[in-house]
Parts: C-alpha cells; structure tokens; sequence
C-alpha cells in the first residue's frame, strides 16, 4: 500500500512540470503584479477600488459596457462601499438607461445595473477578470492558483501595460501590437495615458498604477464576493483540521485495550 502511494506520488511530482510547460501560452507575457487581494488572506483596497471606478467611468465606459453589475453594490462591504447618496449622484451624474415604461431615456438610480456598450463591438467586461486566465498549470495541484489567483487581473493590467507602439491595418481596422494579448495583436489602442485621470486624494495616475486599479476593480466587479468565499473556506479548513485531530485521538484510544501497546 505504501510503495504505490509513493509511486504515485512520485509520478504526480514528475509530471507537474510537463504540465506546466504544455500549458505555458506561447510567447503571451503577462506580468504578475502584486494585487491586495491575493493568497488565501487577500482582501480588497477599498481605495483602489474607488480609483478603478473613477478610471473605469472616466475611460472605459466609453467603449465597455458592465451590464451584469447593479450600481447599487458600490455600497456593498468588501466592495468599493461608498456612501448611499454618494451612489446616489453618481448613477445620475454619468449614466443613462433606457425606461420601457417612459419609453425614453433617463437618468440612471442605484437600483440599474451598469449599462451596456455595444456602440463599437467592446466586450462587456463584468465577468472580463474571470473569463480570461493569466498563469496557468500545473494543472491539477491549484497551488498556483490558490496563492496568485488566476490571474484574470493581471491579464488586464498586462493588456494595458503591454502595448509596444506598434501598430498596422488589416482590412480597414488598425491593429495595436501588445505583448499581453494572445496572437500579440488587438483593435483597441492603448486606453490610458499618464496623468490622464485625476485621483481626488492625489494619488499615482501613472499608466502603470491606473492599469492595476482599473484591473483590481474589474476583479471585484466579477467576483464581489471573493472575500467572502476566502473566508468561509478558511472556516472550513479550521474545522476540518480540528475534527481530524479529534478523530485521530479518539481513534487511538478506541483501539489502545485492543493493540495493547504501553497501555499497561
Ligand atoms: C475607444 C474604445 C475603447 C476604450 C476607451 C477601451 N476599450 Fe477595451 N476594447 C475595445 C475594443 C474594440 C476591444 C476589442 C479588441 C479586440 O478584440 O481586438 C477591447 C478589448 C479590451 C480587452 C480585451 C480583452 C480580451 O481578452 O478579449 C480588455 C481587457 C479591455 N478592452 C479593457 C479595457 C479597459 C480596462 C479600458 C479602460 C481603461 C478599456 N478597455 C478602454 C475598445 C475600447
């Protein structure tokens, strides 16, 4: 029994590698920034979180839609958590929805979700960090995963960091070059640009920073609860670690009269 559980995890140990290398994504280069939220204690900064608002409504909703996001979990805890009436003003102040019922345009309120963009083919990026995986492998152990996450994050903020200066026209569409993007070439030229947003507590406006704080808050978006599932996983292990150790002690003294070893 022995002797095959140590083949086979001899075997497991070999082949990690193998599958970390088939799994390497060609020449993509996703770089690993060090977000908050990582590793099995990651929380989110409520603070970035707010800056990846601001960057997201400034810039990317002109082109992204986050329909499947209702404004009103701003508030949320965990989240970005601004005030009420703070949500209030800005739902009113930068979007609009279209009312069945008015069977017009108005004002966006807290109870709407994010709108849509179709207006020049964007993808929605409410599920964006989730969608898409920055590392990979090795398959199968999770440990990768488990203390970088998937990097869904880092994939963005690779994309917005990755462009080369590069670009050229393919049927009509100028194409960008980015070290980030598989296949290396994408139709959305580089979206931000140094101090092109203005942080009210005057924080870094960097391309470099923005990227990360834009990245983190699409993370959020896609994942709001992820504080809450770390931490309900974190009980878990809690309280099946001490009931193995129960187990095991009560095991131990079930058999002890039977094995009757230094009982006596
Ligand atoms: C001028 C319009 C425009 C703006 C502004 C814009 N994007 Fe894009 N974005 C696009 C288009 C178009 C694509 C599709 C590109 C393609 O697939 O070739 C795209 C693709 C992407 C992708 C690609 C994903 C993938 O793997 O398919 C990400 C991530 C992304 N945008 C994030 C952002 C973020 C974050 C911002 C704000 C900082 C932003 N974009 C601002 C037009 C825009």
């Amino acid at each position: 029994m022995m002797k095959k559980l140590a083949i086979s995890a001899a075997f497991a140990l070999a082949m990690a590698p193998i599958g970390a290398m088939a799994a390497g994504g060609g020449d993509q280069h996703i770089e690993d920034f060090a977000f908050s939220f990582e590793g099995p204690f990651g929380t989110f900064d409520r603070n970035q979180l707010q800056r990846g608002l601001q960057i997201y409504t400034e810039v990317c909703a002109a082109c992204h839609g986050l329909k499947q996001v209702p404004i009103r979990t701003l508030s949320d805890e965990g989240g970005p958590q601004m005030p009420e009436d703070q949500i209030r003003v800005y739902a009113a102040d930068n979007f609009e929805v279209f009312d069945p019922e008015l069977d017009d345009f108005r004002p966006a309120t807290p109870v709407d979700h994010f709108p849509a963009n179709d207006s020049l083919g964007a993808p929605d990026l409410s599920l964006m960090a989730k969608a898409r995986a920055g590392f990979h492998g090795p398959y199968g152990l999770g440990l990768n995963q488990m203390f970088r996450g998937m990097g869904g994050a880092e994939y963005i903020a690779s994309i917005l960091t990755g462009y080369t200066g590069e670009e050229k026209e393919e049927a009509g569409v100028i194409l960008y070059e980015n070290t980030a993007f598989p296949g290396g070439w994408l139709s959305m030229g580089p979206p931000l640009s140094d101090e092109q947003v203005e942080f009210a507590d005057g924080h870094s406006n960097t391309v470099h920073h923005m990227a990360q704080d834009v990245s983190a808050f699409l993370m959020w978006a896609a994942e709001p609860k992820l504080m809450a599932r770390k931490q309900a996983g974190f009980v878990g292990v809690l309280f099946l670690t001490f009931l193995s150790v129960l187990l095991y002690l009560t095991n131990k003294r079930i058999w002890a009269p039977i094995k009757g070893k230094k009982t006596d």
